[in-house]
């Protein structure tokens, strides 16, 4: 079959090579529905222009959405010789209608019509991305009910640092995630802005309705430069960096449990259900849904690299480059949905082991921090304070004890100013209670981070 593209300037047809490196129906064929939408949406906004007669917008519509049903069915055979999925909708059309068909390209080009299908899929995907980081907050919130009370410790450099309330700990992903939500909401609005019309490169001299189009497509603004139009990808490239820093959450999120699940740690046990076995140890319950969002998210990252390096040679305005956005567009999408689904009934279904942890809360010092503070309220500078709780900490590593086991003898030998009675503020829960702080584990500050967070995100 005659490509669509190829007018009466060729002299031959296309080398079957070169219609199998410049296909990309077989990636784009996802676009079907927005294609279509926008097709019809151009079609009415031609027919109120006085571009089409009525009863051909008519036909058209009739028939752009029985095609819609069809390739729905799966029954439209794909073919490189047709390139993209524009051109299989637009072919099948003209197969239908023959003159009329013909018509519905008036005053468009491939290259705004593909922006606008991209745009339409971008945005609904986006509302589901989106639909499924609430699920996720809401997991982690429901967390903090179930997991009231429980004291762990928090890490930095991954050793031991201070004790936390698990409940804030929780709430530290649903924060994280609260950001990827808002950056996803201000990237839809440079995705939710409608090129059709900007046509090629130049726009066109034809009597069109930008504006009635971009409203027919519930778009919020109409692009302003048709030159801009044809070669911007920035909001591809946005969407997946949005999609890279979800991937970034969920992957530091994944390591964490893995390292939280094994003996060594002991902190939680995963589900069953989202663990695999081996087929040889028979001991095993492995994290593979964990590790597979460790690793599936590494795609998404590098998608973005691929999506920035595609664009950043070209001179305005489309290129060819541009239909190779495609596959790591999909991909990320689908990476992140896919991961975002598990993380869900894994984070609800999770069972933290509060025995396990509290056996071993006493290990590590976690309470030498608040020590060191009491201290300081006492009038102790606060270097001179840092000072001698690390020696206390030190005769109390020595004899393997904690700060609460040293001697009224061992304490003096510090600092004679020094007595038992530091040790109110010893001991994990002493150290929590003692926090005051807006943004830290004190109990009273967490209930109202849990209560402005059911409020904001509407936990029943
Ligand atoms: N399949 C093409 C793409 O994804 C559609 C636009 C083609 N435009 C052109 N001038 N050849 O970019």
């Amino acid at each position: 079959m005659a490509s669509l593209s190829r007018s009466g300037v060729f002299s031959d047809g296309m080398d079957r090579r070169l219609a199998r490196f410049s296909e990309s129906i077989s990636f784009d064929h996802r676009l079907y529905k927005q294609d279509i939408r926008g097709s019809v949406a151009h079609a009415r906004m031609l027919c109120r222009q006085g571009l089409l007669q009525n009863e051909e917008f008519e036909a058209i519509e009739r028939e752009l959405l029985d095609i819609e049903r069809v390739i729905d069915r799966g029954e439209i055979p794909f073919q490189i010789e047709l390139e993209d999925i524009h051109m299989h909708i637009e072919q099948t059309l003209i197969d239908r209608l023959g003159d009329v068909g013909r018509k519905l390209h008036t005053a468009r080009s491939r290259n705004d019509q593909v922006s606008t299908d991209l745009r339409l899929w971008i945005r609904e995907q986006l509302d589901r991305v989106d639909a499924l980081l609430l699920e996720l907050q809401r997991a982690f919130l429901k967390r903090c009910k179930i997991d009231q009370g429980v004291i762990i410790p928090a890490y930095t450099h991954m050793q031991r640092a201070q004790p936390v309330l698990a409940a804030h700990y929780w709430l530290a992903y649903v924060e994280k995630l609260e950001r990827d939500r808002g950056r996803l909401l201000d990237c839809r609005k440079r995705v939710n802005i409608c090129p059709l019309g900007g046509a090629a490169v130049a726009g066109t001299s034809l009597p069109i309705d930008r504006h009635y189009t971009a409203e027919l497509l519930e778009f919020e603004g109409v692009a302003a430069n048709s030159v801009d139009i044809s070669s911007d990808r920035d909001f591809v490239v946005e969407s997946v960096f949005v999609l890279t820093m979800i991937s970034e959450h969920l992957s530091g999120w994944a390591e964490e449990w893995i390292l939280w699940s094994t003996t060594e740690f002991g902190f939680i046990k995963l589900p069953h259900a989202f663990c695999t076995g081996s087929s040889i140890m028979p001991q095993k319950v492995n994290p593979d849904t964990l590790e597979l969002t460790r690793g599936k998210t590494a795609r998404v990252v590098g998608n973005l690299q691929t999506l920035l390096v595609l664009i950043k040679g070209l001179p305005l305005a489309y290129n060819r480059d541009l239909q190779e956005d495609k596959p790591p567009l999909f991909d990320s999408f689908d990476t992140v949905m896919a991961c975002l689904e598990l993380a869900i009934p894994i984070v609800e279904q999770t069972e933290l082991q509060p025995d396990v942890i509290s056996a071993k809360l006493d290990q590590g010092y976690l309470d030498a921090t608040a020590l060191m503070e009491g201290l300081i309220s006492q009038g102790m500078p606060q270097r001179t304070a840092h000072h001698k709780v690390g020696a206390l900490v030190a005769i109390a590593k020595s004899r393997s004890v904690s700060l609460v086991g040293l001697t009224e003898a061992e304490i003096k030998s510090v600092d004679e100013s020094l007595d038992s009675t530091l040790r109110a503020t010893l001991g994990v829960s002493g150290a929590v209670q003692s926090y005051r702080s807006f943004g830290s584990s004190n109990p009273e500050r967490v209930a109202e981070q849990i209560k402005r967070w059911e409020k904001l995100i509407q936990l029943d």
